[in-house]
């Protein structure tokens, strides 16, 4: 395990923003990583994963974990389930074709997500009908303050929409070292029912699809939607889809009659972000080395050598936008350092 001083972060984060760590270490097994947590010679520690949902506006003046535990097991198994534990830092689509080949279904709609197993949890992801929270068992974590592992099941995750206890009271408490999933081996439920899953079967001429057609049609929707990190640098959406109020909806829909909508009781109701920051305007701009993506409102995007501060700049002139024509607030989900 080496220290390394004044390390650039800039292929260690989806943005590509170049920032540097004070220091920064790389640890590929939890006695590393209970070693480092333990010593006083750095005070300051900030935890990095596969560095796809932040956005680095300043150099890290810590020392950075980057967790790059790997592997991936078999824990429990039936004729008709499988229990699979994955580590931390294995890339996170990788797993989900790791899956695919050995015909677990679950993970499939879920498949080109950036990022790493490790941090799939703290924000609940999710895509195309799925969040993580549908195949989700338990995790391992490290308590930082007692390097205690402790396991934390469905229950004690609280999820939600892009949201758990890991961005709430245990922020900054714990390490997720493994996650552990519920995957299906013979009549898997495939989640067909968002609209643009069933378009693109149809365009693949697959009428009776398997868990891998799923995943091809994601992926092909994906990349014709969404840019990717290794073209252009981005952190998927960067705002959560705001919930208002049903009154407040009809005001703005006697306004935008093409307004589209999730109900999700029968007083609150989901709007895109993407289709506000598109009917604000914003929706393919430019400035300099940064923007709104042109395919999708909801990503921006670093051309080359933007600097971070710059696009949490726009995103604060996008959210104050949306607030003066809408009265709504959208909320970043992207954790600004
Ligand atoms: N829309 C626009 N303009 C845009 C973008 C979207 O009008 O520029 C409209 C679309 O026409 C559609 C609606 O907004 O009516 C929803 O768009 P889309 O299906 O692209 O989904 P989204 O709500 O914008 C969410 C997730 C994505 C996920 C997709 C598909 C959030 C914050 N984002 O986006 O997640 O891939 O659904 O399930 O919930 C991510 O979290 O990084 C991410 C990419």
């Amino acid at each position: 395990m080496q220290i390394l001083n004044n390390f650039s972060l800039k292929s260690y984060n989806t943005f590509g923003i170049e920032a540097k760590a004070k220091h920064f270490v790389s640890i590929k097994s939890i006695d590393d990583l209970k070693s480092v947590l333990s010593t006083d010679n750095y005070p300051e520690k900030f935890i990095l994963g596969g560095g796809s949902n932040m956005l680095l506006t300043q150099d890290v003046n810590a020392l950075v974990i980057h967790i790059d535990l790997k592997g991936i097991e078999i824990v429990e198994e039936n004729d008709n389930y499988v229990e699979v534990k994955a580590y931390a830092g294995e890339n996170w689509h990788s797993f989900v074709q790791w899956c695919l080949k050995h015909d677990f279904g679950g993970l499939e709609n879920l498949s080109l997500i950036p990022g790493n197993v490790g941090s799939a949890p703290i924000q609940n992801i999710g895509a195309y009908g799925v969040e993580l929270k549908d195949v989700f068992v338990s995790c391992e974590t490290l308590e930082i303050g007692s390097l205690k592992t402790a396991l934390f099941k469905f229950d004690d995750c609280r999820f939600g929409y892009r949201e758990s206890i890991f961005k709430q009271e245990a922020k900054g408490k714990y390490i997720i070292t493994s996650v552990t999933f519920l995957l299906t081996k013979k009549d898997h439920i495939l989640n067909t029912k968002y609209g643009a899953i069933e378009a693109e079967l149809q365009q693949m001429s697959v009428s009776n699809p398997s868990i891998q057609d799923i995943s091809k049609a994601v992926i092909a929707i994906r990349q014709s939607k969404l840019p990717d990190p290794k073209e252009i640098g981005n952190s998927g959406s960067f705002f959560k889809n705001p919930v208002i109020h049903i009154e407040h909806f009809e005001e703005i829909k006697s306004n935008f009659p093409e307004i589209p909508s999730y109900f999700i009781s029968e007083s609150e109701v989901k709007v895109p972000a993407g289709w506000l920051i598109e009917t604000a305007g914003f929706k393919g701009k430019t400035l300099g080395d940064y923007g709104i993506h042109k395919k999708q409102a909801l990503v921006l995007v670093n051309y080359g050598n933007a600097k971070g501060s710059d696009i949490f700049d726009l995103a604060v002139l996008i959210q104050n936008t949306i607030y003066r024509i809408f009265k709504i607030e959208i909320e970043i989900e992207v954790n600004i350092i």
